[in-house]
């Protein structure tokens, strides 16, 4: 253990260069300056934008030098250099000269891995370096690791997706709400959801390259983009989903390329999928995608598809990877400390022999304990001898609902023990 400590204790940071302080640049930046326990594996060294007056941010730690020039941090020699610019040209001549010059890359362009992924890998192995893009995907959804280190195992036959998180927000919205494209369109633009021109998201462009990422990942194949067949949702009417349900089936845009013999079927566009299946259960802007393999069958992988800090998150975790490799595979876990759960809504279900004053009498007990009911449910039909009836309590200590359930428990009231069951509704951890 102490060799394997002081063996990295002698390994410096990845120098960082960030390329592009924009939705995806400003937060990795951020998520680099605000985890210290990254400190010994990445260090923010440059920060490159344009106008970079207007750009810099108190919030970032004055060891970072701020840029316009290119060249500047290009001396700087990096390590690693991540490319959240966008588009094919200047970025590409950027990811290209980084790489020549030794650095690792890790990108998020899918247009400009589309167009030219084979060439920048294979510049890649010649400089003894390498270029991650896991954002370049379905934004902080893990699936590029996913597909290359937890699926290598098996022989991939298909790989099919939501990709574009503009697209699914307009079909689920008109398969929920019976309303037109163009006014569902107009609200995704003033949510964000959408840009003023749309096409590339609802013509299939941006899946599709998407789908070519996807597709050299889980076949080490290049698709070009231009013979993916596309077709856009723009035809799709609120009729549309009125016959898709009664097939049992709603609308999405669905990016998919399967293998054929020796060759590969790809296409973007709307299909008909089953209600119930992870396709037409997909509401919103999220993301969902479904590697099927010989072996091991189908495995599907979701979340969010877009937004700085999601997709800064498969930026660092790339990162994170690139220092991985240089280091010992060993790992240490740390003794943890057990706490108890936070304050929760729980469910609570008795089964009484029914008399007046049961209500009155838990409620009495709950209030002794501070916690608040919520609602009481009661189904008619069952026997007086063995009433079912449930009480959800609003938040509250575990402790302390298990001093009032046991207090509850003593009385002679009942046909079977009380149950009661956390209510897990979705809570944001972070808050
Ligand atoms: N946003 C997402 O949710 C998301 C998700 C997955 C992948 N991506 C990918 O991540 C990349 C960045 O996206 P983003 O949303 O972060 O874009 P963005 O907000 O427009 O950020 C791009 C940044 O690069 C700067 N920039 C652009 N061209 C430049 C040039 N020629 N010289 C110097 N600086 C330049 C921009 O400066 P200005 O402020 O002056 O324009 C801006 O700060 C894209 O490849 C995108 O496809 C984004």
């Amino acid at each position: 253990m102490l060799a394997l400590l002081n063996r990295r204790m002698k390994t410096k940071p990845l120098r960082v260069a960030l390329l592009g302080f924009g939705t995806v640049g400003g937060s990795v930046a951020r998520i680099l300056s605000e985890r210290p326990e990254l400190a010994d594996r990445l260090q923010l060294t440059y920060i490159f934008n344009r106008g970079i007056a207007r750009k810099r941010a108190a919030w970032v730690p004055s060891s970072v030098a701020w840029t316009e020039d290119v060249d500047e941090l290009f001396r700087s020699k990096p390590d690693a250099v991540v490319e959240v610019v966008g588009g094919i040209d200047p970025a590409g001549g950027w990811v290209r000269r980084a790489l020549q010059q030794g650095a690792a890359v890790v990108t998020a362009n899918k247009m400009l891995l589309a167009a030219h992924a084979p060439e920048l890998l294979h510049l890649a192995v010649m400089n003894h370096t390498q270029l991650r893009f896991e954002a370049a995907v379905a934004g902080g959804v893990p699936l590029i690791h996913g597909v290359r280190e937890g699926l290598a195992g098996d022989r991939l036959l298909r790989v099919a997706g939501i990709l574009n998180g503009t697209s699914n927000y307009v079909l689920s919205r008109m398969a929920s709400g019976n309303e037109p494209m163009a006014a569902v369109l107009d609200d995704a633009r003033r949510l964000g959801y959408a840009e003023a021109d749309p096409s590339a998201d609802i013509d299939g462009e941006d899946a599709g390259a998407k789908l070519v990422v996807l597709a050299g990942i889980a076949f080490r194949r290049h698709l070009r983009l231009p013979d993916i067949p596309r077709r856009s949702i723009r035809a799709i009417s609120a009729a549309d989903f009125r016959y898709a349900s009664r097939l049992g089936c709603t609308i999405r845009q669905i990016a998919m390329v399967e293998t054929k013999g020796d060759g590969f079927h790809a296409f973007v566009g709307p299909a008909l999928v089953l209600r119930g299946s992870n396709f037409g259960l997909n509401m919103g802007a999220n993301n969902v995608v479904t590697i099927a393999g010989y072996y091991g069958g189908e495995n599907s992988f979701s979340g969010a598809g877009a937004g700085g800090p999601a997709t800064a998150v498969a930026v660092v975790s790339d990162l994170l990877s690139l220092t991985e490799r240089e280091r010992d595979h060993g790992e240490e876990w740390l003794p943890a400390r057990a706490v108890p759960p936070p304050a929760r809504p729980y469910y609570l279900r008795f089964v009484v022999r029914d008399r007046p004053g049961i209500l009155a009498s838990i409620a009495a007990s709950l209030a002794h304990q501070g916690i608040n009911l919520d609602a009481v449910l009661q189904e008619p039909g069952y026997p007086k001898g063995a009433l079912p009836f449930v009480i959800t309590v609003e938040a509250c200590e575990e402790v302390a609902l298990g001093k009032a359930v046991q207090e509850i428990a003593a009385a002679d009231f009942h046909a079977e023990a009380p149950l009661a069951i956390p209510m897990l509704l979705g809570e944001d951890p972070r808050t």
